[in-house]
């Protein structure tokens, strides 16, 4: 069913830590090189947050970026959603502390569990809010801090996170199409492919527990890169299809940053080559971020422009996956 109102993106941001970890640092760690994981992953270093920076400070980073970019004051704001799969706390949101530090005082707050797929999630639930008349502005982020779930003695995850944190504030109308119909799935029958299976109420904290390293994601690599490259080619060619668009009209391709081999693949099966934004080499994945940051980076150098179609797709943990079509007209 198509919404009535257009919603516009009208604002950007984006956020990481100051600490650089390379490639070659990660060689000092775990037994592993720089070679085998920019020749695996197209990574070659990543942001990792200070042990006094939280989620909610990352996120709150960004927002002040994106709120800077729209020209509009966080009092303005209705809806402020969190897509994180590493909050500040259980419980309450990390949304809550965003809007606290930001002063979002006029805005109902919640965190949004999609795993890496996150932020496209929060984006068209944000649209859809407003496309329905029931908020006028919202803020939407992506944000992790992926480096305090990661077991930083399994080589096999701990190369391939990042922290950063991603924003985009959303409101009705704006020139041309707006954010237009996305293409969701999920499938919660492969959830142990990845996943962190300790400290939640199936498997509570326990001296046990963390004793078996249960806290941390768990992966396997090579069933979570198939399922990633087929979810995310049929997303796109649902999403273009459902918008009435096709390849040819798109003029930038934002995927989800997990690796780059996995977006090499996508862009084959599509037919993109050149003209899928990258970023991987410098963030690794920062999970929800990933695709946020990767959208603000693109406005601001100047891939994307005025009138320009752009395609985002992503895939997480659940497994969750997605992609949308917008024009952009900032
Ligand atoms: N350095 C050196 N060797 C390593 C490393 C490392 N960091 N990690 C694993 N190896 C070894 C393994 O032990 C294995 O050795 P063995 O053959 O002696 O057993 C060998 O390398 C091959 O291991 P694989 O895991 O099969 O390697 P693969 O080529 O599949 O690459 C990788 C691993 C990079 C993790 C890949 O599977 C991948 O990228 N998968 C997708 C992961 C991903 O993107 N997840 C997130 C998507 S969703 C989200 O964002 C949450």
């Amino acid at each position: 069913m198509d919404l009535p109102c257009t919603v516009s993106i009208i604002g950007t941001g984006s956020y990481v830590p100051e600490k650089v970890l390379t490639n070659h640092d990660l060689a000092k760690l775990v037994e592993t090189s720089d070679e085998w994981i920019h020749s695996r992953t197209g990574m070659r270093e990543r942001h990792i947050a200070a042990a006094d920076q939280a989620t909610s400070d990352l996120a709150s980073e960004a927002a002040t970026a994106a709120l800077a970019d729209a020209g509009i004051e966080a009092d303005e704001l209705d809806l402020l959603i969190v897509a994180t799969l590493s909050p500040d706390m259980f419980f309450p949101s990390t949304a809550c502390f965003v809007q606290e530090k930001i002063g979002a005082k006029n805005a109902f707050c919640y965190d949004l569990g999609a795993a890496c797929s996150g932020f496209l999630y929060a984006l068209d639930t944000a649209k859809n809010q407003i496309a329905s008349g029931a908020v006028k502005t919202a803020l939407v982020i992506g944000a992790e801090k992926m480096s305090s779930f990661i077991d930083w003695e399994d080589r096999g995850t701990c190369i391939l996170f990042g922290d950063g944190a991603g924003a985009a504030v959303l409101q009705a109308g704006g020139e041309g199409r707006g954010i237009m119909q996305s293409a969701m799935g999920s499938d919660g029958s492969l959830a142990d492919l990845l996943w962190t299976p300790g400290g939640g109420t199936r498997n509570p904290i326990s001296h046990e527990m963390i004793d078996q390293r249960q806290h941390y994601l768990k992966m396997q690599g090579r069933e979570v890169f198939k399922h990633a490259v087929v979810r995310m080619a049929e997303a796109v060619t649902e999403a273009l299809g459902k918008n009435g668009v096709s390849s040819g009209d798109i003029k930038c391709f934002i995927p989800h940053q997990a690796n780059i081999r996995i977006i090499d693949a996508i862009a084959k099966r599509l037919g993109i080559v050149g003209r899928v934004y990258t970023n991987v080499e410098k963030y690794a994945n920062t999970s929800s971020a990933a695709l946020a940051i990767a959208l603000d980076e693109a406005a601001r150098d100047g891939t994307i422009q005025k009138g320009d179609l752009v395609a985002m797709t992503v895939f997480g943990g659940g497994f969750t996956w997605g992609a949308n079509v917008l024009e952009w007209s900032k």
